[in-house]
This record gives C-alpha cells, structure tokens and sequence, in this order.
C-alpha cells in the first residue's frame, strides 16, 4: 500500500450549474492526484469549499463555513477556497481566515495538481489566473455526480460586462472549446448511458468555434443529433447574442428540450441601458416574439433583478408588464447586491432595502400567479417525462422537456429506474409544480 490512503478531501460547492460541473472536474483531478472523497467535514484531511460571489450573500457564506470549522485546524486538516469568492478576493483570504492554506480561482484549476503538492508540504498556495488566461479547464477525468444528465462546457469566462457582475472578473475572458472536443465529449457521454445532455456557458450564445467549424446553434443541433442523446439542455442565453437560428434548430431537432432561459434583469429600457446589458426592451421582446411563434410549446424562464441603483417606481412597473408580456413559466429573481470591482458599485441613488424587498415580493407575487396559470394549460395532456426518484410521500417524480416538476403516481406495484422515460398525465397544476399519473414507459425506455 501507497501511502496516499490518508489522503481524503470533502467538496462543498455554492452557487450556479458551472461551479457544480467545475467540482466534477476538481473531484476528477484529486481522485487522480491519490485522493478519497468523503461525505463530511470529519473525516476530510483537506476541507475545500467551491464559492460563489454573485451576490453578497453566497460569498458570506464561505466565510461562515470557513468560521465555523476554523478548530478543526488542530486536528492537523487543511483547508482550501475556491471558484468566483477565491478569485476575487485572492490572498486577502488568508489574513480573514488564515487557516486557509489553499486559494484557487477557477480559471487555474489546471494547475491544482502542483497546488496540492505544495499545501502537502505545509506551504501555502495560490492560483490566481486573471482575466487574460486563454486556457480551459480540460480534465482527463470528470467524477459525474448525476449518472443520467451529464454537463459539458462549451465557453468559460465572460466578456459582457453586465454593469452589476462579478462574473467577467471572476472567471476570466470568454474562452470557447472546439466543436470536435464538445461533440467528442457528448457521444461519450452517451456511450457511459447518459441520455441528457446540458451545454454550460455564462453566455453559451457567444460561443465561438475555435477551429471555425460550427456557429452554437449548429454544435447545439450536432449534439442533438449524437446517438443515444434524447434530451439537450442550454443555459446561459445572453439576450444580445440570441440569434433566430437557434429558435430554428429548437424547431428542427426534436432532441432539443422544449425551453429557453433568457435573462432579461429588467423590463425598463434605461435601466438596462444602465446595467449595460446592451438591448432594449423592444429588443428583448422582439426574440421573444421568434420563441412564441414557434411551433414547439417552448418554455420561457428568466432570472431578474429588482432595485438597481436608480431604478424609479415607474421602471420597476416596467418590469411587472414586461412580466404580463412575455408570460414567463419562472422567473429566478434578485434583489440588487453591490459587488466589488463592478462597474455599478461607484453608482450613487441606492436604493433602501426595505424598498427592493418590498419589490421582490410584488414581483415574485406576480410571477407566481403566471407561473400557475402557464402551468394550468397542461392539465389533461400527456407528457414524457425523465424520472428523477421520489419525493417524500411516495410519489415518484419527474421532469418535463419544459424543465416543469411533475410529481406522478404509477400503478401498484410498478417500480421505476431513475433516469428512465416515462409518459405521464397530468391531474394537477401548481404554481412551481404539476401533479400526474404515469400512462405508460415512453418509446426506447
Ligand atoms: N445582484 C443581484 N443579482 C445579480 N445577478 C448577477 N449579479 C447580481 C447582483 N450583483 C443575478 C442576475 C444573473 C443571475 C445569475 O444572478 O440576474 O442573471
Ligand atoms: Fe454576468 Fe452579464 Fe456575463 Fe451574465 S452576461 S455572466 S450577467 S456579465
């Protein structure tokens, strides 16, 4: 036996569906450097936490954690920062909590190998790759954590510069993998049985071949197109760079799931101007108008902030309408967070908190009625669904092409694999959930 038996490490990730996939690919790399994963704090020599810095709140948290298990330093453990908080605030880190031996932004988690030699021998590390890094993050190993729904990158890094944003300092300029290495990547996927697939990228619509081979739309259908591949999912969609053709490949793969996430953040024109997100309501709406007139029932969901700096009543109205106009299926909303280095946090007319709250709630109320009514339109209707597992009363559930939860029931004594495809008909409807039976397993389950 090795001595790297004693090598183990706990992993826990914060914030969105990139950082979640970089962990896969964090975990491959230190399973191949020796070491065991375990599930708690305890038994980990190496404590790592993957941050978020989106807003305020998410990058309090890591230092909360980092608190609270700050006397497990004696026992000899080891800790290490990583993701968007690690970048932006580097080596700072070590003086508010300087049992942090280890601080890696993701653009430098190729170099973690290294990293890891040089924390085993007591030093302490850093990787701190700026904005200018032109490398990705390509891993011989990803550690999937779902055996169905595997996550491909196909662009790290961000170039839009969204006037409220972390992102773009966080995680570095817009960098794209080739077209042959996603697709390489999709059909082993679908080799290892997994028959979901969700491309990744702060703004997957600037995606720019490397080779010159494929647009994003084109790879999106290339990837539908992969054998054994029955759903493909995309997020994030820049409002800006949403080209009609990819409501044209929506409409032409029917692998393609029935959704779209487009952020919209506000329904005001000056305050998007004012957030630099470079369209116009007008604008938004018009690539709205290509998702409605599809023949495919798409879903539309969208994140939005409340409370920018300067945001009036009547803009915020604004938002409301926009919300009646476009008739989201969900809205993922914020309240406006100041984040350091953005371009907005030197922006007086802040706006108090009791007032975003009170906007937030007004919003979400609006949304929640839109949701349940988007919702009631399926009542009666059959659809497939792929099954997640069980919720707490027994009921199986499962997610639609629309990316809705449909908790269903089956016949007595019918099990269900997770991962399979079943078709289900929907009974009831939420404002966040539907309700169904199962009808039968859907073709090639
Ligand atoms: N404050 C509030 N919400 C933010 N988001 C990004 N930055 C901020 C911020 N500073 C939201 C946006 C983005 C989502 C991922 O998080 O709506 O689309
Ligand atoms: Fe942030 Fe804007 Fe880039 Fe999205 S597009 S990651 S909101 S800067």
């Amino acid at each position: 036996m090795s001595g790297t038996a004693d090598k183990t490490f706990y992993l826990e990730t914060f914030g969105c569906q990139m950082n979640v996939h970089d962990s896969e690919k964090v975990i491959g790399t230190l399973l191949q450097e020796g070491y065991r994963q375990v599930p708690t704090v305890e038994e980990a020599g190496l404590i790592l936490y993957n941050t978020c810095s989106i807003r305020d709140k998410a990058e309090q948290k890591v230092f909360h954690r980092l608190a609270d298990y700050k006397k497990l330093q004696a026992q000899g453990k080891k800790f290490g920062v990583l993701g968007c908080v690690a970048q932006q605030e580097g080596e700072k880190i070590f003086e508010r909590a300087p049992h942090v031996s280890m601080v890696c932004g993701s653009a430098s988690y190729r170099n973690l190998p290294e990293m890891l030699v040089q924390i085993e021998t007591g030093n302490r590390s850093t990787g701190l790759d700026d904005r200018a890094t032109d490398h990705c993050f390509e891993t011989e190993y990803t550690a999937r954590t779902n055996p169905h729904r595997g996550y491909i990158t196909i662009i790290e890094g961000c170039d839009k510069f969204c006037a409220y944003c972390v992102v773009p300092f966080t995680r570095g300029k817009e960098r794209s993998r080739t077209s042959s290495s996603v697709l390489a990547e999709a059909r082993q996927l679908a080799d290892l049985g997994y028959t979901e697939i969700q491309l990744l990228g702060q703004n997957v619509n600037s995606y720019r071949d490397p080779d010159g081979k494929k647009s994003f739309a084109e790879l999106l259908a290339a990837v539908g197109e992969v054998a054994g591949i029955r759903r493909v999912r995309f997020t994030t969609s820049h409002p800006r760079d949403f080209g009609r053709d990819i409501v044209d490949v929506l409409e032409a793969v029917p692998t393609l799931c029935d959704h779209v996430h487009l952020p919209v953040q506000s329904g005001s024109t000056r305050v998007l101007d004012a957030m630099q997100r470079l369209y116009t309501r007008d604008q938004y709406l018009e690539r709205i108008s290509w998702i409605h007139a599809a023949q495919r029932d798409l879903s539309i969901t969208t994140d939005l902030i409340v409370g920018f700096p300067g945001e009036t009543e009547h803009e915020f109205e604004q938002t409301l309408s926009l919300l009646d106009e476009v008739g989201y299926d969900s809205a993922f909303t914020f309240k406006y967070s100041p984040r350091p280095n953005t371009p907005a946090i030197g922006l007086d007319d802040a706006i108090p908190d009791g007032e975003k709250a009170w906007r937030l709630a007004v919003v979400n109320e609006k949304q929640k009625q839109m949701s349940a009514h988007r919702n009631k339109r399926h009542l009666g209707r059959t659809v497939e669904v792929m099954v997640e597992g069980k919720n707490p009363r027994g009921q199986w559930i499962g997610r639609t092409s629309q990316i809705k939860v449909l908790n269903f029931t089956v016949p007595e004594g019918v099990e269900l694999k997770t991962g399979s495809y079943v078709d289900v008909r929907v009974t009831a409807s939420f404002s966040n959930s539907l309700v169904g039976e199962m009808v039968s397993a859907a073709r090639g389950s």
